[in-house]
């Protein structure tokens, strides 16, 4: 029987430098899908899927990031005496209980594979999830918890697995697949990065993982590779060298990768389209913008 995953550590330390200048005083965890921070859809997937322990690996000039997890008394009595109990209630949705939340320090970004060592000490010896809440997953039946089922019958270690285009393998994690049984995958190996004409497959790693304490003894060891920085897929690859378990999940679902400009733009479309209280007026907008964008050709 595996081990329930109950912790999961959600790195949020990288400089997110794609989003500066915005990122020089907002963390991007913390921007805005509609009115919800990427931070809070991360929050919510982990406890779908049964998570009780959230670790942030944070950095420098991430505090409100922790501020935006405590309780606001004067925002909340203000909401109450104005009778916005609705608001009050959304309010309240956000707040962590106390003792579930720990924050760790990265002092220098060294790379995924660092951050996710720095969270080791809170990990100890049990199967853990990491999730990148830049990778947000619109799906009916959230990503981890996908994961968590199909890891309670396999084992091992799991990441969440896309297809790609070929022109795009070099900018991902890549799999190379050992056994392919629909929307599990056995991998034969991980490769971080690589170019177009040497990637194993066009299947490509996305921000969530079930990974085992293994794992983190391999990061001990690690150093710099892709990039110059401490790689988390070294670290898991070194799992199937050493003669270990690992999956890809095909999860159902869209994924937005809100780390890029592009990405970030489509996913505040589809989520503004996906709100009844916005779906008409936003639509509207959008249908009269094209025609205008045509007629302009
Ligand atoms: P990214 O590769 O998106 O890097 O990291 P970034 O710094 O956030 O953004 P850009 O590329 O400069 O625009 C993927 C995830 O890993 C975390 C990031 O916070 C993000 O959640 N990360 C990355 C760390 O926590 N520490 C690191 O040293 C690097």
């Amino acid at each position: 029987m595996t081990r329930k995953v109950t912790k999961a550590i959600f790195p949020v330390a990288g400089l997110g430098t794609r989003f500066l200048p915005a990122t020089k005083s907002v963390p991007k965890e913390i921007m805005t899908l509609v009115d919800r921070p990427l931070i809070q859809y991360a929050i919510d997937e982990a406890r779908a899927a049964g998570i009780k322990e959230f670790i942030f690996v944070t950095s420098r000039g991430k505090g409100a990031l922790e501020d935006y997890f405590d309780t606001a008394p004067g925002l909340e009595a203000a909401l109450r005496k104005k009778g916005k109990l609705d608001l009050l209630q959304e309010l309240k949705n956000t707040n962590m209980e106390s003792g579930a939340i720990a924050y760790i320090r990265q002092h220098q970004a060294l790379g995924l594979g660092h951050a996710v060592w720095c969270a080791r000490r809170l990990i100890a010896d049990e199967p853990f999830a990491v999730i990148l809440p830049d990778d947000v997953i619109a799906a009916e039946k959230p990503c981890l918890q996908q994961m968590t089922e199909a890891y309670a019958e396999t084992g091992g270690c799991m990441v969440a697995a896309m297809e790609v285009p070929a022109d795009r393998v070099s900018s991902y994690g890549i799999l190379d697949v050992k056994e392919d049984r629909g929307s599990l995958v056995q991998a034969a190996g991980m490769v971080e990065k690589p170019e177009r004409d040497q990637a194993p497959s066009n299947l490509a790693v996305i921000g969530r993982y079930i990974l085992t304490p293994d794992v983190l003894r391999n990061l001990n060891r690690m150093k710099q590779g892709s990039g110059g920085e401490i790689q988390l897929t070294d670290a898991i690859a070194e799992e199937i060298a050493n003669g270990r378990d690992v999956f890809g999940l095909r999860f159902r679902g869209q994924r937005f990768d809100c780390g890029s400009k592009a990405g970030f733009l489509q996913a505040t479309v589809a989520f503004g389209l996906a709100r009844d209280d916005l779906r008409e007026e936003f639509a509207d907008y959008l249908t009269e913008l094209i025609a205008l964008q045509n007629a302009a050709q």
